[in-house]
């Protein structure tokens, strides 16, 4: 698959097989990210890789009570608003049993560290797509970012005091054997030739 065709073709994916690719594969994805493109060739976005289930469930029911404890506001973000609604239900699965999730973190003083880590992650998704492989941008520990018992519990698997958490990407073989790459229309991103 050419470059062209793994950006045309890249869809989110959201339903796993539960084999574990092996690291081998993990790694050329996340070697994708570390060539990513960084302000001032800063270098400094930090992968976080998670294939432990039982520490993927322990984490996911973190979430679910940390967001259960939060209220949505009339300004709160639509995907926010769902992330928390679903989890005063019980059982909200953040990362949709993918066996791997990549968190993404940067300097907390950095002014393209979300910059940076989007473009990590965007090459980590077409390299998934390039080696068959589903992948999905999963937004929720960003958000949870300042909270103090989701931080704690990052730490203890890597994340530095110094880091701010800037995304993730869940990641693995899709369900149904091939990634999603249904297409879907463009609506929007307006192109103005000036
Ligand atoms: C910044 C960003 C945050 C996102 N967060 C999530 C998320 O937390 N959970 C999720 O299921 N999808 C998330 N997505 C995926 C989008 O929902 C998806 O890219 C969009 O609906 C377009 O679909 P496609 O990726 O299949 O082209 C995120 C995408 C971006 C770029």
């Amino acid at each position: 698959m050419d470059a062209m065709e793994a950006i045309l073709t890249r869809r989110s994916t959201r339903r796993y097989a539960e084999v574990m690719p092996d690291r081998e594969l993990i790694g050329k994805v996340i070697e994708a990210g570390r060539f990513a493109p960084s302000g001032g060739n800063n270098q400094t976005t930090h992968f976080i890789v998670f294939t432990d289930k039982a520490v993927l469930a322990e984490m996911a029911e973190l979430v679910c009570h940390e967001f259960s404890k939060m209220e949505a506001g009339e300004n709160t973000y639509a995907s926010l608003r769902n992330s928390i609604n679903a989890s005063k239900k019980g059982g909200y699965v953040f990362h949709y049993n993918a066996p791997v999730l990549i968190v993404t973190a940067n300097q907390k003083d950095y002014g393209n560290a979300l910059a940076d880590s989007a473009c990590a992650l965007e090459n980590m998704m077409i390299a998934a797509n390039a080696l068959d492989l589903g992948s999905c941008w999963i937004n929720q520990l960003h958000w949870l970012d300042e909270n103090e018992t989701i931080r704690s519990y990052l730490y203890k698997h890597g994340l530095l005091e110094s880091e701010t958490v800037t995304g993730g990407l869940i990641l693995g073989f899709a369900e149904s054997g091939q990634p999603n790459r249904t297409p879907l229309e463009r609506k929007g991103n307006p192109v103005t030739w000036a």
